[in-house]
């Protein structure tokens, strides 16, 4: 695997970790804020997207026989995803004690960006392939 697959791997496990410890948190404190945007973005942008960006990154371009369109962008998204969503985490705690709306602002546009890179660098990579040919059928010895 590419080190830009195994970091995304890893770090969708551990954001992972910290949205289920969250969720426990709530289970007992109840839908808190900001505990409660945070787990779920960790869950959903942290634990399911970066899963499927390190995989997409892995399979997709071994599917379409094709090298990735850019390895340089595919860097820019590994940082740029986890500085999007640490970012946005830090502004809800910022905005629950009244000022971190900017900074929820900023690094929301900077995980949306991290998210168009993934896109791009995918509708570049993917193309259409015929299916493998089937196999000459064996004559069979009498
Ligand atoms: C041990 C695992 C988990 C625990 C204990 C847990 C706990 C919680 C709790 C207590 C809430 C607040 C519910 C409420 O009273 O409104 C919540 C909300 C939520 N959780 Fe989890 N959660 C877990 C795993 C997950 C996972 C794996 C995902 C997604 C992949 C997820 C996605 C969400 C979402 C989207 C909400 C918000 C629902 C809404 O907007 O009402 N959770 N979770
Ligand atoms: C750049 C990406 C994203 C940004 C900037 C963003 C931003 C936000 C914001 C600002 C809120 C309101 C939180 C609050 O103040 O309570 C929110 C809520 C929510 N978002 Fe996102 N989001 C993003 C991606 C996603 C994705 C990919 C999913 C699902 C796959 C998702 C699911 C949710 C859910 C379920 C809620 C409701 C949470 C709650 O009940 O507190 N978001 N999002």
């Amino acid at each position: 695997m590419s080190s830009v697959t195994v970091w995304f791997i890893r770090c969708a496990l551990i954001y992972f970790l910290v949205a289920i410890l969250l969720g426990l948190h709530m289970t007992v404190a109840g839908p808190v804020y900001p505990v409660m945007p945070v787990h779920v973005h960790f869950n959903l942008l942290g634990w399911m997207s970066m899963m499927v960006f390190g995989v997409g990154y892995h399979i997709l371009p071994r599917f379409s026989g094709k090298p990735l369109w850019s390895d340089r962008l595919s860097y820019v998204q590994l940082w740029t995803a986890n500085i999007g969503l640490l970012g946005m985490a830090a502004g809800w705690y910022l905005k629950s004690s009244g000022s971190g709306t900017p900074v929820l602002v900023v690094f929301s546009v900077v995980e949306a960006l991290s998210i168009l890179f993934f896109v791009i660098n995918m509708f570049k990579t993917i193309k259409i392939t015929p299916p493998p040919a089937k196999p000459a059928a064996v004559p069979v010895k009498k």
